[in-house]
Protein backbone atom coordinates (compact mmCIF):
# COMPACT_ATOMS: atom_id res chain seq x y z
CA UNK A 1 0.00 0.00 0.00
CA UNK A 2 0.99 3.54 -0.87
CA UNK A 3 -0.37 6.06 1.42
CA UNK A 4 -0.32 9.88 0.27
CA UNK A 5 -0.77 13.29 1.96
CA UNK A 6 -1.55 16.07 -0.07
CA UNK A 7 -1.28 19.00 2.11
CA UNK A 8 -3.73 21.94 2.58
CA UNK A 9 -1.04 24.29 2.43
CA UNK A 10 -0.25 23.16 -1.88
CA UNK A 11 -3.80 22.67 -3.00
CA UNK A 12 -5.35 26.12 -1.24
CA UNK A 13 -5.03 29.39 -0.79
CA UNK A 14 -4.36 29.25 3.01
CA UNK A 15 -5.15 32.69 3.25
CA UNK A 16 -8.52 32.73 1.31
CA UNK A 17 -11.07 30.97 2.88
CA UNK A 18 -12.77 28.03 0.27
CA UNK A 19 -9.93 28.97 -2.38
CA UNK A 20 -9.40 25.51 -3.93
CA UNK A 21 -6.24 25.35 -6.61
CA UNK A 22 -7.36 22.63 -9.04
CA UNK A 23 -4.42 23.14 -11.39
CA UNK A 24 -2.06 21.98 -8.66
CA UNK A 25 -4.05 19.72 -7.26
CA UNK A 26 -4.64 17.91 -10.51
CA UNK A 27 -0.68 18.03 -11.59
CA UNK A 28 -0.27 16.23 -7.59
CA UNK A 29 -2.87 13.43 -8.79
CA UNK A 30 -1.70 12.60 -11.59
CA UNK A 31 2.37 11.92 -10.52
CA UNK A 32 0.09 9.63 -8.70
CA UNK A 33 -1.37 7.52 -11.59
CA UNK A 34 1.25 4.80 -11.35
CA UNK A 35 0.07 3.94 -7.66
CA UNK A 36 -3.63 3.74 -8.57
CA UNK A 37 -3.54 0.23 -7.40
CA UNK A 38 -2.83 0.60 -4.15
CA UNK A 39 -3.57 3.84 -3.17
CA UNK A 40 -5.26 5.76 -0.18
CA UNK A 41 -5.06 9.47 -0.36
CA UNK A 42 -5.17 11.70 2.77
CA UNK A 43 -5.73 15.23 2.68
CA UNK A 44 -5.46 18.64 5.08
CA UNK A 45 -8.09 21.22 5.33
CA UNK A 46 -6.02 24.42 3.97
CA UNK A 47 -7.99 27.41 4.02
CA UNK A 48 -11.10 24.73 3.73
CA UNK A 49 -10.74 24.09 7.69
CA UNK A 50 -7.96 25.92 8.80
CA UNK A 51 -9.70 29.52 9.10
CA UNK A 52 -12.13 28.84 11.02
CA UNK A 53 -10.65 25.84 13.38
CA UNK A 54 -8.56 28.74 14.56
CA UNK A 55 -11.49 30.77 14.88
CA UNK A 56 -13.06 28.31 16.68
CA UNK A 57 -10.47 28.01 19.26
CA UNK A 58 -10.46 24.12 19.37
CA UNK A 59 -10.37 21.40 21.38
CA UNK A 60 -13.62 23.08 23.36
CA UNK A 61 -16.80 21.84 24.82
CA UNK A 62 -19.70 21.18 22.85
CA UNK A 63 -22.09 23.72 22.83
CA UNK A 64 -24.16 25.45 20.41
CA UNK A 65 -21.62 27.77 19.28
CA UNK A 66 -19.17 24.87 18.79
CA UNK A 67 -21.91 22.85 16.95
CA UNK A 68 -21.99 25.54 14.57
CA UNK A 69 -18.53 25.66 13.73
CA UNK A 70 -18.68 21.92 13.94
CA UNK A 71 -21.11 21.72 11.40
CA UNK A 72 -19.60 24.27 9.50
CA UNK A 73 -16.11 23.18 9.24
CA UNK A 74 -17.18 19.63 8.61
CA UNK A 75 -19.06 20.71 5.51
CA UNK A 76 -16.49 22.87 4.26
CA UNK A 77 -13.42 20.03 4.58
CA UNK A 78 -16.02 17.77 2.68
CA UNK A 79 -16.82 20.37 0.01
CA UNK A 80 -12.37 20.16 -0.70
CA UNK A 81 -12.93 16.48 -0.60
CA UNK A 82 -15.87 16.36 -3.44
CA UNK A 83 -13.60 18.56 -5.45
CA UNK A 84 -10.27 16.24 -4.94
CA UNK A 85 -12.29 13.44 -5.73
CA UNK A 86 -13.62 14.88 -8.85
CA UNK A 87 -10.34 15.08 -10.28
CA UNK A 88 -8.89 11.96 -9.20
CA UNK A 89 -12.38 10.18 -11.31
CA UNK A 90 -11.36 12.49 -14.06
CA UNK A 91 -8.04 11.26 -14.03
CA UNK A 92 -8.95 7.30 -13.96
CA UNK A 93 -9.16 6.86 -10.20
CA UNK A 94 -11.42 5.29 -8.24
CA UNK A 95 -11.96 7.27 -5.09
CA UNK A 96 -14.32 6.95 -1.90
CA UNK A 97 -14.53 9.73 0.64
CA UNK A 98 -14.38 8.29 4.01
CA UNK A 99 -15.26 11.10 6.70
CA UNK A 100 -12.65 11.00 9.22
CA UNK A 101 -16.13 12.48 11.51
CA UNK A 102 -18.25 9.85 10.93
CA UNK A 103 -15.90 7.28 11.65
CA UNK A 104 -14.40 8.79 15.14
CA UNK A 105 -15.11 6.77 17.78
CA UNK A 106 -14.42 5.89 21.51
CA UNK A 107 -11.23 4.34 20.33
CA UNK A 108 -10.54 6.60 17.77
CA UNK A 109 -10.73 6.56 14.04
CA UNK A 110 -12.23 2.92 12.98
CA UNK A 111 -10.13 1.88 9.90
CA UNK A 112 -12.17 -0.51 8.48
CA UNK A 113 -13.86 1.16 5.32
CA UNK A 114 -10.44 1.88 4.43
CA UNK A 115 -9.41 -1.86 4.51
CA UNK A 116 -12.37 -2.56 2.46
CA UNK A 117 -12.31 -0.39 0.05
CA UNK A 118 -9.01 -0.40 -0.80
CA UNK A 119 -9.22 -4.73 -0.36
CA UNK A 120 -11.90 -4.05 -3.29
CA UNK A 121 -9.69 -1.99 -5.62
CA UNK A 122 -10.79 1.35 -4.39
CA UNK A 123 -8.89 4.60 -3.40
CA UNK A 124 -10.15 5.50 -0.09
CA UNK A 125 -9.86 9.60 0.42
CA UNK A 126 -10.14 10.55 4.27
CA UNK A 127 -8.95 14.08 5.66
CA UNK A 128 -8.07 16.48 8.44
CA UNK A 129 -11.28 17.03 10.47
CA UNK A 130 -13.62 18.35 13.06
CA UNK A 131 -14.65 15.06 15.52
CA UNK A 132 -16.72 14.76 18.54
CA UNK A 133 -15.09 13.16 21.20
CA UNK A 134 -17.15 12.63 24.00
CA UNK A 135 -18.01 16.10 25.10
CA UNK A 136 -15.53 17.58 23.61
CA UNK A 137 -15.03 19.02 19.74
CA UNK A 138 -11.42 18.76 18.57
CA UNK A 139 -9.45 18.61 14.89
CA UNK A 140 -7.90 15.71 13.84
CA UNK A 141 -5.30 16.27 11.56
CA UNK A 142 -4.49 14.14 8.30
CA UNK A 143 -0.81 14.19 9.64
CA UNK A 144 -2.29 12.15 12.60
CA UNK A 145 -4.96 10.18 10.69
CA UNK A 146 -1.34 9.00 8.68
CA UNK A 147 0.32 7.47 11.71
CA UNK A 148 -2.72 5.29 12.65
CA UNK A 149 -3.29 4.06 8.77
CA UNK A 150 0.36 3.27 8.90
CA UNK A 151 0.27 1.28 11.99
CA UNK A 152 -2.92 -0.47 10.23
CA UNK A 153 -1.13 -1.00 7.04
CA UNK A 154 2.33 -0.98 6.99
CA UNK A 155 3.22 1.49 3.77
CA UNK A 156 6.18 0.99 1.64
CA UNK A 157 6.07 4.47 0.87
CA UNK A 158 4.75 6.96 2.48
CA UNK A 159 3.97 10.43 0.99
CA UNK A 160 3.85 14.18 1.84
CA UNK A 161 3.09 16.67 -0.49
CA UNK A 162 3.80 20.27 1.03
CA UNK A 163 4.49 23.98 0.10
CA UNK A 164 8.08 23.73 0.45
CA UNK A 165 10.95 21.43 -0.81
CA UNK A 166 10.81 18.84 2.19
CA UNK A 167 12.61 19.49 5.53
CA UNK A 168 15.01 21.89 6.34
CA UNK A 169 16.96 22.64 8.73
CA UNK A 170 15.01 25.83 9.57
CA UNK A 171 11.61 27.11 8.93
CA UNK A 172 12.64 28.20 4.94
CA UNK A 173 10.26 30.66 4.86
CA UNK A 174 11.53 32.70 7.80
CA UNK A 175 15.27 31.55 7.20
CA UNK A 176 17.33 32.18 3.89
CA UNK A 177 19.81 30.27 5.03
CA UNK A 178 17.89 27.04 6.28
CA UNK A 179 19.28 23.77 3.94
CA UNK A 180 17.13 21.12 2.62
CA UNK A 181 17.68 17.41 4.33
CA UNK A 182 17.67 15.29 1.77
CA UNK A 183 17.82 12.28 4.27
CA UNK A 184 16.84 11.76 7.77
CA UNK A 185 18.36 8.41 8.33
CA UNK A 186 18.75 7.80 12.30
CA UNK A 187 17.39 8.56 15.25
CA UNK A 188 20.66 10.54 15.55
CA UNK A 189 19.81 12.56 12.52
CA UNK A 190 16.54 13.31 14.37
CA UNK A 191 17.62 14.68 17.07
CA UNK A 192 19.85 17.03 15.02
CA UNK A 193 17.21 18.69 13.39
CA UNK A 194 14.04 18.13 15.92
CA UNK A 195 15.18 22.09 17.53
CA UNK A 196 14.36 23.92 14.36
CA UNK A 197 11.83 23.09 13.12
CA UNK A 198 8.32 24.96 13.96
CA UNK A 199 4.36 25.17 12.72
CA UNK A 200 2.81 23.34 10.87
CA UNK A 201 6.29 21.30 10.11
CA UNK A 202 6.49 20.56 13.44
CA UNK A 203 4.01 18.30 14.39
CA UNK A 204 4.65 16.96 10.97
CA UNK A 205 8.13 16.10 11.83
CA UNK A 206 7.38 14.09 15.10
CA UNK A 207 4.59 12.01 13.54
CA UNK A 208 6.80 11.36 10.82
CA UNK A 209 9.39 9.75 13.33
CA UNK A 210 6.76 7.90 14.51
CA UNK A 211 5.64 6.68 11.37
CA UNK A 212 9.28 5.89 10.24
CA UNK A 213 8.73 2.58 12.56
CA UNK A 214 5.57 1.53 10.20
CA UNK A 215 7.05 2.49 7.00
CA UNK A 216 9.96 1.56 4.68
CA UNK A 217 9.93 4.79 3.48
CA UNK A 218 9.01 8.03 3.82
CA UNK A 219 9.11 10.93 1.54
CA UNK A 220 8.55 14.62 1.90
CA UNK A 221 8.05 16.64 -1.29
CA UNK A 222 7.19 19.85 -2.87
CA UNK A 223 3.73 19.70 -4.06
CA UNK A 224 4.09 22.44 -6.60
CA UNK A 225 6.51 20.32 -8.66
CA UNK A 226 5.25 16.01 -8.16
CA UNK A 227 7.08 15.32 -11.46
CA UNK A 228 9.63 15.33 -8.64
CA UNK A 229 8.42 11.99 -7.56
CA UNK A 230 9.74 10.33 -10.61
CA UNK A 231 13.29 11.17 -9.41
CA UNK A 232 12.82 9.14 -6.24
CA UNK A 233 15.74 6.51 -5.55
CA UNK A 234 18.49 8.95 -7.53
CA UNK A 235 20.65 11.66 -6.84
CA UNK A 236 18.54 14.07 -8.68
CA UNK A 237 15.50 13.67 -6.34
CA UNK A 238 14.77 17.38 -4.64
CA UNK A 239 13.06 16.35 -1.48
CA UNK A 240 13.38 14.89 2.06
CA UNK A 241 13.13 10.60 2.67
CA UNK A 242 13.32 9.01 5.59
CA UNK A 243 13.70 5.26 5.46
CA UNK A 244 12.47 2.75 7.90
CA UNK A 245 13.92 2.83 11.27
CA UNK A 246 12.28 -0.42 13.11
N1 LIG B 1 12.32 22.93 9.33
C1 LIG B 1 11.31 23.15 8.46
N2 LIG B 1 11.33 22.55 7.25
C2 LIG B 1 10.32 22.74 6.35
N3 LIG B 1 9.23 23.52 6.60
C3 LIG B 1 9.15 24.12 7.81
C4 LIG B 1 10.18 23.97 8.79
N4 LIG B 1 9.83 24.67 9.89
C5 LIG B 1 8.65 25.25 9.60
N5 LIG B 1 8.22 24.94 8.35
C6 LIG B 1 6.98 25.43 7.72
O1 LIG B 1 6.05 24.35 7.68
C7 LIG B 1 5.16 24.60 6.57
C8 LIG B 1 4.48 23.30 6.16
O2 LIG B 1 3.54 22.92 7.14
P1 LIG B 1 1.97 23.18 6.94
O3 LIG B 1 1.24 22.56 8.09
O4 LIG B 1 1.74 24.63 6.64
O5 LIG B 1 1.69 22.39 5.57
P2 LIG B 1 0.86 21.06 5.28
O6 LIG B 1 0.88 20.15 6.45
O7 LIG B 1 1.42 20.56 3.99
O8 LIG B 1 -0.59 21.64 5.02
P3 LIG B 1 -1.96 21.41 5.88
O9 LIG B 1 -1.59 21.46 7.33
O10 LIG B 1 -2.84 22.53 5.47
O11 LIG B 1 -2.46 20.09 5.42
C9 LIG B 1 6.06 25.18 5.50
O12 LIG B 1 5.33 26.07 4.67
C10 LIG B 1 7.17 25.89 6.29
O13 LIG B 1 7.04 27.30 6.26
MG1 LIG C 1 0.06 20.80 8.44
Amino acid sequence: MIAVKIGGSVITRKDTYRHFLPDICRNIVRSLFPFRDELVVLHGGGSFGHILAKEANLPADLNERTKRYFSRIHNDVLLLNSKINDIMAEEGFNPVSIPTSLFFGEKGLNVRPYRKFLESGFNPVGMGDIVLSGKTVKIISADDIMLKLSKEFNPRLVIFFTDVDGIYSDDPKKNPEARLLPTIDSDINFKAVQNDVTGGMKHKYEIIKKISHHADRITVINGKYPERLKDLGSERFIGTVIENGR
